[in-house]
């Protein structure tokens, strides 16, 4: 397990993986629009080539604009179907009778429709798009479109997944900033009419192939206090967006909305409304020169639960609820979030195994724990140890030693953790497996299809 600041579920001694013991009573009630999404996922139309099935029915989208504010309801708090980042019981029970050694993530999908509900709860009138990046197996999309859910998509390979479980193009946008002309003209054939852009050169693209398309340029934002920030490589000076939008006007788009997006795994509740401040004088600036800005897209950052324990989403929709107020009254743009990680990371388990324990010299107090995952088959997200996931093993609750925990590859870079304080069990030994929790979000997506002939990492929804 990671030693330093794990919070409460560290501190507790941990049950043995065989002799955990699903507690009915622990089980929250479930919601009934989580009762009735999980009758719809439990009976899937067969699909042996799902995008030649006729599409499933989506819940309609309702066309009559609404204030933002005239929506917003008390969040009513609902207990957790397990603390926020463990394993479920469904988990353990499936993970239990799994007899093959290779990594498996196992999604749990009451647990993403726990997250998808409560999200959606804390922020009525708030239309969510899933960034589909973040996990985008089709009995997750599937579940999300039938929770009613959008879709922010990022290449024309993953708009054709969203479409593949019947999911119409009007629920789809394409997000990336970074897009070929051919691949905008694949997705503008398809139906989809939201784009992102943060340059000139992008939105001649855009006005050749998507004629008329929803342009929805992009701000750089600072990323400070997240976990995984996303640098520079997105966005342009509010200068350059005001700019930006008048141009895509000029150009026969239809200039619909601003973007940003604060970092991923973002735990600094004030980047929201700093940032939603900064929007509002830039859409202000833009009604004053003939622009009005209709949709204004927070992007992700929501967390899941590593090391550290994290707000709640209830916190988060106070903080973006109350600047939005703020800011525009009643006379809010639709606000939009896409959330990736929130939605499927405390959803997912990947079950590892002990390949190597060993020691550079005899001397040395620290082992070095090699697993049969690694840095190319999932975890890249513990690229400068920046995402710190949580361990468990069949042996916690005995003494513990520091480790350095690698990947089974021959690359020097596959190592996890070095500086991150990771203790494990002094016993430890080869074959013995390691659960790594809060694994659902970019990690079967990062995973290579083969580095040194390592499997891609398999998933598995339940
Ligand atoms: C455009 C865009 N939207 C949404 C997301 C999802 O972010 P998160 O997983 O932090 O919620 C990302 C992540 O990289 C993104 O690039």
């Amino acid at each position: 397990m990671i030693a330093a600041g794990q919070g409460r579920a560290q501190r507790a001694r941990k049950p043995r993986l065989a002799s955990v013991n699903p507690d009915p009573t622990s089980r929250a009630e479930a919601p009934s629009e989580i009762q009735a999404a999980k009758t719809a996922a439990e009976n899937p139309k067969p699909s042996p080539n799902a995008s030649a099935q006729p599409a499933p029915a989506v819940p309609a989208v309702k066309s009559k604009r609404r204030s933002y504010l005239s929506l917003v309801k008390p969040v009513r708090p609902r207990r957790d179907l397990v603390p926020q980042g463990e394993v479920s019981p469904r988990q353990i029970a499936w993970l239990a009778q799994y007899r093959h050694s290779e990594p498996v993530l196992v999604v749990d999908l009451e647990l993403v429709e726990q997250a998808y509900v409560r999200m959606a709860r804390a922020l009525p009138a708030i239309r969510i798009y899933y960034a589909v990046k973040a996990n985008p197996a089709p009995e997750i999309i599937r579940l999300l479109s039938r929770l009613g859910a959008y879709f922010d998509t990022a290449s024309p390979i993953e708009i054709g997944q969203v479409m593949a479980q019947g999911v119409s193009p009007e629920r789809i946008s394409y997000g990336n900033t970074i897009k070929k002309q051919a691949d905008i003209q694949h997705a503008f054939t398809l139906g989809v009419r939201d784009f992102a852009f943060d340059s000139e050169a992008e939105l001649r693209k855009l006005a050749a192939a998507a004629p008329g398309a929803r342009a929805h340029v992009r701000v750089l934002m600072d990323s400070a206090g997240a976990e995984w920030p996303l640098s520079r490589k997105f966005g342009c000076s509010y200068a350059m967006a005001e700019d930006l939008m008048l141009k895509a006007k000029a150009a026969g788009l239809d200039p619909a909305g601003i973007c940003f997006h604060v970092g991923s795994q973002q735990t600094d509740l004030t980047r929201w409304p700093a940032a939603i401040a900064d929007m509002a004088g830039l859409i202000r600036r833009l009604a004053e020169r003939g622009i009005a800005v209709r949709v204004l897209n927070l992007g992700g950052g929501f967390p899941s639960r590593y090391r550290k324990d994290v707000p709640s989403i209830d916190a988060y929709a106070q903080a973006i609820h109350d600047a939005v107020k703020r800011e525009f009254g009643d006379k809010a743009p639709q606000i939009v979030v896409e959330p990736g990680r929130a939605i499927v990371g405390d959803a997912g388990v990947v079950q590892s195994e002990v390949v190597l324990v060993s020691r550079k010299d005899a001397t040395d107090d620290k082992r070095w724990v090699y697993l049969d995952i690694g840095k190319f088959s999932g975890l890249a997200e513990t690229m400068d140890e920046a995402i710190k996931y949580r361990l468990r093993t069949d042996k916690d609750g005995g003494p513990l030693g520091a480790v350095c925990l690698a990947g089974p590859s021959c690359d020097s870079a596959d190592i996890l953790y070095e500086k991150a304080d990771v203790q494990m069990p002094l016993d430890l030994a080869e074959g013995d497996k390691v659960l790594i929790l809060s694994t659902g979000a970019y990690t079967t997506t990062y995973s290579s299809v083969g580095f040194n002939g390592f499997p891609p990492l398999k998933t598995v929804c339940i």
